[in-house]
């Protein structure tokens, strides 16, 4: 049976760290990190999203807004508002929450964060700094996964990394990571997809798998070899009568057959999902710090 990898435990260590080290340089330089969420109208999973955000920032001591705009802002009043950001002091992180509305190009927001913000690492210059191995902000979740894959010490050096998921925020982002010849990095990484003909031939070699996929229980048993370690970055509503709420949430590997043959597996929920916020937080330290010259 798998050890099951804990991301409320590592998370929780990781906010920790962060409250301490956040109160310390309070104390020594009198500033706190900022953060900005720019939220856009009113969808109820962004909103609540957003929500845990401001809870974890509050949590931390760091200074944080959120910026609601309604849902007819127009793509230019956004942009103007990013640039007020990126030119105010109190803030390290930038943050704008998507999906957007479909009359705002979110490349064209994106590319309007400072890349000195861009605490959700979707800038061009952070992904191109990523792709080169230079400094620069991972995106929340691939930087969540390799966290956990550090803190639970699995050796992923010269280990067959398969990613199956080529998603910009997901996908692209762990397997640029995971090929640095850096710590908690240095693996061989496949990257897989819907063209892929036969997927259980890539996932079958897997040393560490991670699923970002988006549907419900779809890596099963016979797709992994004995020992693997499974990474679950799905989440996905699944029909359930039996509970309150009429769904559940499920990740993207069938966890009760799976976790069999796995050594490690993160559950869903419990696992993946809650290291992004956390890893946001680290983001935007990391933000504060560069900014104060630490
Ligand atoms: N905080 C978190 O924990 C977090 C954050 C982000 C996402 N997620 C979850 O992670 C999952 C993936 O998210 P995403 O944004 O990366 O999804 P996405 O943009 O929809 O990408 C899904 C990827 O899976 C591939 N795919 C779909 N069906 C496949 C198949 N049958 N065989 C092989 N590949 C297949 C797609 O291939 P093509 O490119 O060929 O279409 C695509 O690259 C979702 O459940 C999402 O909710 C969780």
């Amino acid at each position: 049976m798998a050890v099951l990898i804990d991301g409320k435990k590592i998370a929780d260590e990781v906010k920790a760290e962060l409250k301490i080290q956040i109160a310390e340089l309070k104390e020594k330089i009198h500033r706190i990190p900022g953060l900005v969420t720019i939220l856009v109208g009113n969808n109820p999973a962004s909103e609540s999203y957003v929500k845990s955000k401001l809870k974890s920032c509050d949590e931390l001591g760091m200074h944080s807004v959120i910026e609601k705009l309604d849902e007819s802002v127009s793509e230019n009043e956004l942009l103007e508002i990013i640039e007020k950001y990126n030119r105010n002091d109190k803030f390290h992180g930038i943050l704008v929450q998507l999906p957007l509305p479909k009359h705002i190009s979110e490349d064209k927001v994106i590319e309007a964060i400072s890349p000195y913000k861009d605490v959700d690492g979707f800038h061009p210059i952070s992904v191109g700094n990523l792709v080169i191995g230079k400094d620069t902000f991972y995106p929340c979740t691939p930087y969540g996964i390799q966290e956990l894959l550090i803190r639970y010490k699995i050796e992923t050096k010269g280990k067959h990394v398969v990613v199956v998921g080529r998603s910009n925020i997901v996908g692209k982002p762990i397997a640029n990571i995971m090929v640095q010849k850096k710590e908690g990095a240095n693996s061989i990484v496949t990257v897989c997809h819907s063209a892929a003909k036969d997927l259980t031939k890539f996932t079958k070699d897997a040393d560490i798998l991670i699923a970002a996929i988006g549907v419900p229980n779809f890596i099963k048993e016979d797709m992994v070899k004995d020992g693997v370690v499974v990474i679950d970055v799905g989440i996905n509503r699944v029909e359930d009568p039996s509970s309150k709420k009429g769904y559940r949430i499920v990740g993207d590997v069938d966890f009760d057959n799976v976790q069999k043959k796995a050594s490690y597996i993160t559950p869903v929920p419990g696992g993946v999902g809650l290291m992004t916020v956390a890893m946001l937080m680290k983001n935007t330290f990391i933000s504060f710090k560069k900014f104060n010259l630490i």
